[in-house]
């Protein structure tokens, strides 16, 4: 069996330089094959009849007209037997839905999918379907969606049957024991996934296997989740999950596009495509839900929390989803007095889904705002109130952490930003008014077992890796090559890739989490090491000396001293084979101890006073992530988390007008991501590497998500140092800042 366990890595030399990606150049200049950009013979293009309402009892769908259009080869809404397929809620539940429920909860649910030779036929079509709609009543305030009026979504009324409910310690007891107690009410904006590629699958059938090409995250929970709605085995079910264009989260799970396409690619057995247009990416395949948060603390004269209220309602739009803004409240600072309560409505709208930290930043922007209000009222620097309540401890698992770098985060942070020059200069005067905040944040989950990885190491020195993870664009394939050639010296130009591809590569489950390096890299090492051993061995065998003594350097196998012995070409044995093939197994994690990643970052904003435009001019991204992988692909994930935690704090927020229950601004154009001009170049990353060995064997513990936690809420803290004035619902919109600005002048 391979060596799950081995020696930490010391000093490296491929692993943590700033590598340009593997894949780079075909990515760059458009040549790499994405899932959007894959044409195959034959293909039929899908597009879906949308419920044009927030809440509608379909009555009929007549597909007769459109059937008739020209090019048209099919078409499936809810009558038709084979899509009596279940999705969203629990079969048998309230909640329960089909393929194409004849109860619509959202304006964007699908009611029939249609295909055609060509993607304008499919279009063409779809404005010919007549689908005669019974509107019924709904409210798109997720508050108000609670209250005992509501117009109910499902039988049982509006709340996701899914509470958080965490008592720690008597927090009546830690209020009375506090010298100070505030109490705010926080609010923050639904963000809407925008990843470059958007939503889609290309189905083909061979007899009785498909095969569908997915832009997804997870090849194998996609492959797992078709082959039971299908009633499929798995061995039938390929998915293929090469090149993609992001995801953040909405592309962790199979997608009902997908099941679309596999149906009418068995009905017309002709392959078909059917992905999103941006507009219905906006409406129907998630969003990071909007959250309404009181946050009760109260803290001793010296900065001590005593007790920590939490009560929070998650929007989760149409059907059942579950929240964790709570999570940092229980476990980022020491508190013993904690009361976390939340509770999940749904409201019409296009149902919330994983978004890079689900439900983390929504908790941050009312924890570490709290903070910055506590520090103001003891009158002590964010900073120190923040190390006065440092946790080394996991208080949720009851562990000790196997590193906690929130002190270092915090301090050389505080160092390398100028925090205590930033905080004494002036805010300015006139128009121009600056100011500085931070916030940290830790990420709830660690990387984990399960991941398989295989190498391959050929006759010719040129070896294979071949891994089941996705590589979203954030680097993997390059940050997994380089543990190759760390392990084997072989060179990066050398190493062949095979991933994400279920009839291929090694289970391992989606890429997500901010995991991905931490439970995938493992299982990567130990398949070189098993390559390596078993190349030793062979050596030894051959030359009759100890293993022990030799070392394997490329496709050199030295002795003591360094004195090359054989080559892997000479290896009798590999020379019969032509290839050993090395197999890695992620172990599992510490039982006695925690696993975390924590992040600060430090935020400097220039707000306008007669625009009430709020510009962030730098921010500074302090990462305790693990081992740093790779120096290029860190900085990237730094840079991406911060642009979005900017559009967070900013600009973005789906916007709903509340008579017709729809979404108004379901486009790049009214929907502001941040352009390379609303990100100030002065974006500056900074790992604090704190050696974890018991993490996991390659010291790793994730990036992804932490990169963008507090992001937000450092712009809001800097806000407030700038203005005096606490915008406490975001995003932190001109019209807000005025509002806000001219309230305080009186
Ligand atoms: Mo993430 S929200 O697990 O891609």
């Amino acid at each position: 069996m391979p060596d799950a366990t081995p020696k930490p890595w010391g000093e490296t030399t491929i692993v943590g330089k700033p590598i340009p990606r593997v894949d780079g150049d075909e990515r760059l200049s458009g040549k790499a094959t994405y899932s959007l950009d894959l044409y195959l013979p034959d293909m039929l293009y899908g597009a879906t009849v949308r419920c044009p309402y927030p809440h509608a009892n379909v009555k009929k769908v007549d597909l007769s007209e459109a059937l008739r259009m020209p090019g048209v080869r099919a078409a499936l809404s809810d009558a038709d037997k084979e899509a009596n397929i279940p999705w969203y809620g629990a079969p048998g539940g309230r909640s329960a839905s089909r393929l194409f429920d004849t109860h619509c909860r959202f304006a964007g649910e699908e009611v029939a999918v249609i295909v055609a030779e060509t993607q304008q036929q499919a279009w063409d079509a779809v404005r010919q379907v007549r689908v005669e709609y019974e509107q019924l009543k709904f409210t798109t305030d997720f508050e108000a969606a609670l209250k005992s009026d509501a117009p109910p979504l499902h039988d049982g009324g509006n709340l996701a049957a899914n509470p958080v409910n965490v008592t720690r310690g008597d927090v009546a007891k830690g209020f009375a024991e506090a010298d100070l107690v505030l109490e705010e009410t926080y609010r923050t904006p639904t963000q809407i996934h925008t990843p470059l590629e958007t939503f889609g699958s290309v189905a083909k059938w061979d007899g009785d296997e498909l095969t569908v090409w997915d832009t997804t995250q997870g090849v194998f929970p996609v492959q797992n989740s078709l082959a039971n709605l299908l009633k499929m085995p798995l061995s039938k079910v390929r998915v293929i999950g090469h090149y993609m264009g992001g995801g953040f989260g909405a592309k962790l799970s199979l997608s009902k596009y997908t099941v679309m396409a596999a149906l009418l690619a068995r009905k017309t057995s002709r392959p078909v495509k059917l992905f999103l247009t941006r507009e219905e990416s906006f409406l129907c395949v998630g969003n990071r839900p909007a959250h309404a948060m009181t946050l009760k603390a109260g803290v001793k004269k010296d900065g001590t929390l005593t007790a920590l209220e939490f009560t929070g309602v998650g929007e989760v739009g149409g059907y059942p989803g579950g929240s964790n803004a709570g999570y940092q409240v229980q476990d980022l600072w020491k508190c013993p007095n904690i009361h976390v309560v939340e509770r999940s409505a749904m409201t019409p709208m296009g149902p919330a889904r994983a978004f890079r930290a689900p439900g983390f930043p929504q908790g941050n922007w009312a924890l570490e705002q709290m903070m910055d209000a506590l520090a103001e009222k003891l009158g002590m620097d964010p900073i120190d109130l923040r190390l006065k309540n440092y946790s080394p401890m996991c208080q949720v698992e009851q562990k000790p952490y196997t590193s906690a770098g929130i002190p270092q985060l915090l301090t050389e942070g505080a160092k390398a930003f100028g925090w205590a020059e930033a905080r004494a200069r002036a805010k300015g005067k006139g128009p121009l008014l600056r100011g500085v905040g931070v916030a940290s944040g830790m990420w709830g989950s660690p990387g984990r077992p399960p991941s398989t990885a295989i190498v391959r190491y050929y006759l010719d020195g040129s070896v294979n890796l071949n891994m089941g993870a996705a590589d979203l664009g954030t680097g993997t394939k390059t940050v997994m090559a380089q543990v190759v050639s760390e392990e084997l010296g072989v060179p990066l130009e050398r190493i062949g890739i095979e991933w994400a591809d279920t009839g291929t590569t090694q289970y391992t489950s989606a890429s997500g989490g901010s995991k991905t390096v931490a439970s995938d890299s493992p299982a990567v090492r130990a398949a070189a090491l098993d390559v390596k051993r078993q190349l030793l061995a062979l050596a030894a065998e051959q030359l009759k000396v100890p293993a022990e003594s030799l070392t394997l350097k490329d496709t050199e196998i030295s002795g003591p001293g360094g004195s090359p012995k054989v080559t892997t070409r000479e290896l009798r044995t590999l020379q019969t084979q032509q290839v050993l093939v090395g197999v890695g197994i992620r172990g599992p994690n510490p039982t006695d101890k925690s696993v975390r990643p924590f992040s600060t970052h430090f935020a400097e904003v220039e707000v306008n006073t007669r625009t009430g435009e709020v510009r962030v001019v730098r921010m500074l991204a302090m990462h305790d992530s693990g081992r740093v992988m790779n120096a290029a692909t860190f900085a990237n994930q730094c840079l991406g988390g911060m642009t979005q935690g900017i559009g967070y704090a900013t600009t973005e927020r789906r916007v709903v007008d509340s008579n017709t229950g729809t979404m108004v601004n379901s486009n790049w154009y009214d929907y502001k991501i941040p352009t390379s001009k609303d990100i100030p170049p002065d974006l500056d990353v900074m790992p604090i590497d704190l050696h974890d060995h018991e993490c996991d064997t390659t010291s790793t513990k994730g990036l992804g998500e932490p990169a963008t936690i507090p992001v937000a809420t450092a712009v809001a803290n800097a806000f407030y140092n700038a203005t005096g004035v606490r915008i406490k619902e975001g995003p932190i919109t001109p019209a807000k800042v005025l509002m806000a600005l001219a309230q305080r002048k009186g």
